[in-house]
């Protein structure tokens, strides 16, 4: 199996711009002899003193939104180009916390994944129950009907270059990590729905990672499911040592 694990951090709202070039600036030599593809989502203002300070490095970067506009009047949003033009790799689309409080829904992920390709970036899209659903047996069914509409109307060549990450609601920030079964067991179900929509070649290549409560301790176990290619990760991504630790899981 040739799919490179991907531990991407999710800063969320953390770090000033100083505090981040710090940060980066540590991590570049810790992480330096790293397997996996290293990849911090840092807030927006950081993007410019992080991206100068990954240089070099194995250290690629991601911004935690976009809006699905080139330009125009919309106050407060970020567009495409002005992220590629920083030099941006990566842009996380369709966080739950932005689905929550910020009114995204499936299809402002779907023309945020297009804008996404259009401009270069590689999206990082998100999806996973809440507590209720998984209650309610309606896991499997949310999820795949997430993840077809995010993808509506890519071509097979662009979803290779799609990272979901499965991210269960329940288990971002609550320390109630999914177990490893858990994980993989909806993982495999993404999977199975992309080998559906998009052929086993495609089903063989995206990269599916988990997110919620990721840390040292759970991330290689967690990383070494099959169908789990790496972690979204929040809370333990602020943190130089566990950081490092989850991007040199034990294989
Ligand atoms: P957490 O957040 O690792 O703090 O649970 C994960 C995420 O929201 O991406």
């Amino acid at each position: 199996m040739s799919r490179k694990i991907i531990a991407a951090g999710n800063w969320k709202m953390n770090k000033t711009a100083k505090e981040a070039v710090e940060f980066v600036n540590a991590l570049k030599e810790r992480v330096a002899d790293a397997d996996s593809e290293v990849v911090v989502g840092v807030p927006f203002v950081c993007l410019p003193g992080v991206i100068e300070a990954a240089k070099g490095s194995n250290i690629k970067v991601a911004a935690q939104n976009m809006h699905w506009e080139e330009k125009g009047a919309f106050t407060g949003e970020v567009s495409g180009p002005m992220l590629a033009d920083l030099g941006v790799d990566y842009v996380i689309i369709g966080h739950s916390e932005r689905r929550q409080y910020f009114g995204e829904t499936d299809e402002t992920v779907n023309k945020k994944v297009h804008a996404a390709f259009k401009y270069g970036l590689k999206p990082i899209v998100c999806v996973g129950e809440s507590l209720t659903q998984r209650e309610q047996g309606v896991t499997a069914e949310l999820v795949r009907y997430q993840v077809k509409i995010a993808l509506l109307g890519l071509s097979a060549e662009q979803v290779k270059d799609v990272v979901i990450a499965y991210e269960p609601i329940w288990a971002i920030g609550t320390g109630k990590t999914a177990t490893s079964e858990q994980a993989e067991e909806v993982c495999a179900i993404i999977r199975g729905c992309i080998k559906e929509l998009y052929g086993s070649e495609v089903a063989e290549v995206i990269r599916i990672q988990y997110g919620g409560s990721v840390n040292a301790a759970n991330a290689s176990e967690l990383f070494n499911m099959p169908d789990i290619d790496g972690g979204l990760v929040g809370g333990a991504s602020l943190k130089l040592d566990d950081f490092e630790k989850i991007a040199k899981y034990n294989k």
